[in-house]
C-alpha cells in the first residue's frame, strides 16, 4: 500500500516576526505537518530556529511538528527539540558518529527519529539503521537555504531509498522524505522516483494565490 502523499511545509520563508500566526496559516492551508528547519551555522552556513522559538509557536497549531535537524550536534541537541514539542526529530547521516545509536536515543525522548542524507551521501548509508526510522529524507538541494535549485539526478537515489524501504518489510511505516526545490514544476518527478512527503517552502510562498491554493495545488500535482 503507497504511503499517502503528505506536504511538510518549510517555514524558512514565513515571516520570523510573527510564526505563531504563519503556523496556524499552514494548518488553515491545509498541510500535514510543520518542518523546522534547524540550522545551526556549523554543518551548515546559516543559523535559524533554537528549541524555544519552536514552544514559542507549538501553542499556535495542533499539526504535528518535525525539526530537521542540520547540526553538527545532533545528540546533544535531540531532548530540547523534543520539550519545544516535535514529534520527529530528523538528523543527518553525516553528522552521526554512532547513527544508529542516535536513532535509539531519539526513540528513548518519545519521539520518532528520521534520516536525512545530503546529496552526495549513497542510499546504502541508511541500509542498517531502517529498523529505528518512520522516515528517510533525500535532500534535493545541498542543506542551508531555501529557494534553491531542485536536483533532479537525485530521483534515482530516491527510488534506491524507496526500494530499501520497501524490502525491508517496513514500506508502511517509513515515509520517503524530498526536500529542496520542491514545487509544481519537480513534485511530479519526484513523487514518480518514490517520494511521499513534500517539503516545499518558497514554492508555497510564492504562489500568487496565496498559501491554500499552493498548498491544494502541490497535493494534486503529487497525487495526480
Ligand atoms: C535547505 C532547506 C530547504 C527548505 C525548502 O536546507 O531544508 O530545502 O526546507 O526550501 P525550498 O522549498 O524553498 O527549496
Amino acid at each position: 500500500m503507497p504511503r499517502p502523499i503528505e506536504i511538510a511545509p518549510s517555514v524558512l520563508p514565513a515571516d520570523f516576526a510573527k510564526l505563531g500566526d504563519e503556523v496556524a496559516a499552514l494548518e488553515a492551508a491545509g498541510v500535514d505537518r510543520i518542518q523546522w528547519d534547524v540550522m545551526d551555522g556549523q554543518f551548515v552556513p546559516n543559523l535559524t530556529f533554537g528549541p524555544s522559538v519552536i514552544a514559542a509557536a507549538r501553542r499556535h497549531t495542533s499539526l504535528p511538528f518535525e525539526a530537521h535537524l542540520m547540526v553538527l550536534t545532533p545528540d546533544a541537541m535531540a531532548s530540547d527539540y523534543v520539550e519545544a514539542g516535535c514529534q520527529r526529530l530528523i538528523v543527518h547521516a553525516e553528522a552521526c558518529t554512532h547513527l544508529h545509536r542516535t536513532l535509539g536515543h531519539i526513540a528513548s525522548l518519545g519521539a520518532t527519529a528520521g534520516v536525512a542524507l545530503n546529496p552526495a551521501t549513497p542510499a546504502i548509508a541508511v541500509a542498517h539503521v531502517l529498523d529505528l526510522v518512520d522516515l528517510v529524507l533525500v535532500m534535493t538541494v545541498n542543506p542551508g537555504f531555501g529557494g534553491q535549485q531542485y536536483i533532479s539526478s537525485m530521483e534515482p537515489k530516491i527510488a534506491e531509498v524507496a526500494e530499501m524501504v520497501r524490502a525491508s518489510g517496513r514500506g508502511d511505516d517509513i515515509d520517503v522524505e524530498v526536500d529542496g526545490g520542491i514545487g509544481p514544476d519537480t513534485v511530479k518527478a519526484a513523487v514518480a522516483a518514490g517520494a511521499n512527503v513534500l517539503v516545499a517552502g518558497s514554492a508555497l510562498y510564492r504562489d500568487p494565490d496565496g498559501l491554500q491554493h499552493a498548498v491544494a495545488d502541490l497535493r494534486s500535482r503529487a497525487n495526480a
